[in-house]
C-alpha cells in the first residue's frame, strides 16, 4: 500500500518535471535508419588521433616515425600493406622479429587493450594521416577478432 503511494507520487513528480522541462522548447525529433536501435546509448564517435596520442605515441612517436632499431615506423611502412596483419598486431601485440621497410626489429609490442571502434579509428588515423591509405572499418576489426577466436 505504502509502496504504491510512493510510486504514484514519484510518477506525478516525474510528470511535473517533464512538463516543466519541455515548456517552451520544441520537441526533439529523432530520426533513425530502419533497424537502428534507438534505445542503445549513443556512442560518441571515437577520435583516432586521440587514441593514437593516448596509446601508440609512446613508442611510435607523434610523427609516426618510430625510434631507430627499437620501434618501427608507421609512416610509409610496407607492413601496412597487409591490413589483417596490422589489425592482428594491434589486438595481439607481437614479440620477436618483424621486418619493416627492410629493417629488422626484434622487440615487443604489448597487446593493445582497445575496443573494436578504437582500433578502427586509430588505424584509420595511421592509414590516412601517416600514409595515403583508406579507412579501417569496425567490421574489418571484428572479422579479424572473430577469426582469431576460431583458429
Ligand atoms: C610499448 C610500445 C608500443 C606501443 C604502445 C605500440 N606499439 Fe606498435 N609496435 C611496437 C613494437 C616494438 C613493434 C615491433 C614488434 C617486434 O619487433 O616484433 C610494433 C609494431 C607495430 C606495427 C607493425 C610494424 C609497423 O611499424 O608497421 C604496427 C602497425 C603497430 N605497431 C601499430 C601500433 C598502434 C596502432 C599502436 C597504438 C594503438 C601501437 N602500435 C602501440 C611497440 C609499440
Amino acid at each position: 500500500m505504502l509502496r504504491k503511494t510512493k510510486t504514484t507520487l514519484g510518477f506525478a513528480m516525474a510528470m511535473v518535471a517533464l512538463t516543466l522541462g519541455s515548456c517552451g522548447s520544441e520537441p526533439e525529433k529523432k530520426t533513425s535508419a530502419p533497424g537502428v536501435d534507438n534505445t542503445a546509448p549513443a556512442t560518441p564517435a571515437v577520435n583516432g588521433e586521440t587514441v593514437y596520442k593516448n596509446t601508440c605515441v609512446a613508442c611510435h612517436q607523434a610523427d609516426g616515425k618510430g625510434v631507430a632499431k627499437t620501434f618501427p615506423p608507421l609512416v610509409h611502412s610496407d607492413f601496412l600493406a597487409n591490413k589483417e596483419a596490422v589489425i592482428t598486431q594491434v589486438i595481439n601485440g607481437k614479440s620477436g622479429e618483424l621486418v619493416v621497410n627492410g629493417e629488422t626489429y626484434n622487440n615487443t609490442m604489448p597487446p593493445q587493450n582497445l575496443k573494436d571502434e578504437e582500433i578502427a579509428a586509430v588505424l584509420t588515423y595511421v592509414y590516412t594521416h601517416f600514409n595515403d591509405g583508406g579507412p579501417v572499418t569496425v567490421e574489418e576489426v571484428k572479422a579479424v577478432r572473430e577469426k582469431g577466436k576460431t583458429n
